[in-house]
């Protein structure tokens, strides 16, 4: 049954664990989400074939052959239109979009990030956690906004920091609590339970 499924684009820059994890669940004849493509904003992106081989629709725009944000943005746009996604899941997309892109889907565009957010915003949250000596760090889902990892979160999990901890050992840790919430996120927003805008 797809009938009444959001349609569900995912945006990926990388190895794309979190988007297998999105793929996975979205199997469940009751997931509320069906995704509908996989886009990269570079060629060689590890998750591209890894979509294809799900039988997935992919698609990259290498970032760049492209002069502006704007440019790429609009490149973006023309596979988005063909795909028709009711939603865009940000899946370690490292691209920083517009205030236009992200105000023309807002409460539709969801990102994970891996800190306990407000926390450690940016890239390196797991050194950066570290640095601060807290002994709790973990992930959150949250609708994306203009400012970088800003927006209200979905959802959010917690890991204990270890003794001897390096940021692997913590993103490791955290990247399993990622791969449990960020499916659980993206159907409450495909079932109306999670709204923003
Ligand atoms: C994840 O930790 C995600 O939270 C962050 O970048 C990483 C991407 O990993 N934004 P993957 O590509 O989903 O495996």
């Amino acid at each position: 049954m797809t009938e009444g499924k959001k349609r569900v684009a995912i945006l990926i820059s990388g190895r794309g664990s979190n988007m297998s994890a999105l793929i996975e669940a979205a199997k469940a004849p009751d997931y509320p989400a069906r995704i509908v493509g996989v886009f990269a904003n570079r060629p060689d992106a590890a998750g591209l074939p890894i979509a294809a081989n799900y039988g997935i629709a992919t698609a990259w725009r290498w970032h760049k052959d492209y002069p502006s944000r704007t440019g790429f943005e609009l490149a973006l746009g023309d596979v988005l239109k063909l795909w028709r996604p009711d939603i865009i899941a940000l899946a370690g997309f490292m691209r920083i979009l517009t205030p236009e892109f992200t105000a023309k889907w807002q409460g539709r565009i969801i990102n994970i990030h891996p800190s306990l957010l407000p926390l450690h915003r940016g890239l390196h949250s797991h050194a950066q956690a570290l640095a601060d000596g807290v002994t709790e760090h973990g992930c959150t889902v949250h609708f994306v906004t203009p400012g970088m990892d800003e927006g209200p979160t979905i959802l959010q999990a917690r890991v204990p920091v270890l003794p001897g901890d390096t940021p692997e050992t913590l993103a490791e840790r955290v990247l399993a609590e990622e791969h449990r919430i960020y499916p659980e996120a993206l159907a409450m927003v495909a079932r109306g339970e999670a709204r923003f805008g």
